[in-house]
């Protein structure tokens, strides 16, 4: 069966992702920054994003296993309600670590892991708050970090596409978890289910898209 890692598997999104997978029958390394409290089902495996010497350990560990799917989900939204006059900027440049650079360190300590698998998907849990198009007010760290994950994604996805390596971004709507709160539209299993779909019908054509958790695409 094919193999999925997806980071920040403890809770929210990537908790209901792990356990969608896992229902249909992969192999899923739930990776989380405190494995021995982490209940989604799998391998479980310690990860932090930030952290070079956690990411280079889980190469090691992972080293020569085919991974069909990474899934970059975990991500902070550190200034939600905070207005640029209050903003701590320790707190953006903590964002633009978890939310862009986590996920390309990991990308590349896992690039190898990916190239050797069957479907060769690198998976990107991004926000169309991160879109310049649909642009609105507030959130500088926030929004930012997206988007720049986005433009990281974009040029990865042409410097991968001659390996065969395949790029998805994807909005998760406005979901009902810590991050989004409890007045957000859905639900986990909706917004997971949804981006399963899209995953699982992803192909080379469609590579490097932003597209929302239903399949619709978003404008940068
Ligand atoms: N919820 C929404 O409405 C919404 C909308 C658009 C985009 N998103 C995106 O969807 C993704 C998942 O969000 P969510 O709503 O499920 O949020 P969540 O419930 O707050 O979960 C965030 C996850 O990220 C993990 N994480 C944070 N910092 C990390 C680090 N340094 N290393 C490894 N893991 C780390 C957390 O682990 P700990 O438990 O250890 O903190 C947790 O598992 C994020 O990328 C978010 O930006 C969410």
């Amino acid at each position: 069966m094919p193999s999925i890692l997806i980071t920040g598997a403890n809770r929210g999104i990537g908790k209901r992702l792990a356990e969608l997978y896992d229902a249909d029958g992969w192999t899923v390394i739930a990776a989380s920054r405190d494995p021995a409290n982490c209940n989604a089902p799998g391998e479980k495996i310690a990860l932090d994003v930030t952290d070079d010497t956690s990411v280079a350990a889980a190469a090691e560990a992972l080293s020569g296993r085919p991974i069909d799917v990474l899934w970059n989900n975990a991500g902070v939204y550190l200034d939600k309600n905070v207005p640029l006059d209050r903003l701590d900027l320790d707190k953006w440049e903590e964002t633009f670590r978890v939310n862009t650079i986590g996920p390309m360190r990991l990308v590349r300590a896992l690039m190898d892991n990916v190239a050797r698998s069957d479907r060769k998907t690198l998976a990107f849990t991004t926000s169309k708050m991160g879109s310049i198009s649909l642009l609105s007010s507030g959130a500088y760290a926030y929004r930012s970090s997206k988007t720049a994950l986005n433009m990281a994604v974009a040029v990865l996805t042409k410097d991968v596409a001659p390996q065969g390596i395949k790029t998805v971004l994807l909005h998760p709507g406005w979901v009902r978890t810590d991050m989004g709160g409890g007045g957000a539209d859905i639900d986990t299993d909706a917004s997971a289910a949804g981006m399963k779909s899209v995953v699982d019908a992803h192909d080379m054509a469609q590579s490097g898209k932003f597209l929302n958790f239903d399949g619709r695409e978003f404008s940068w």
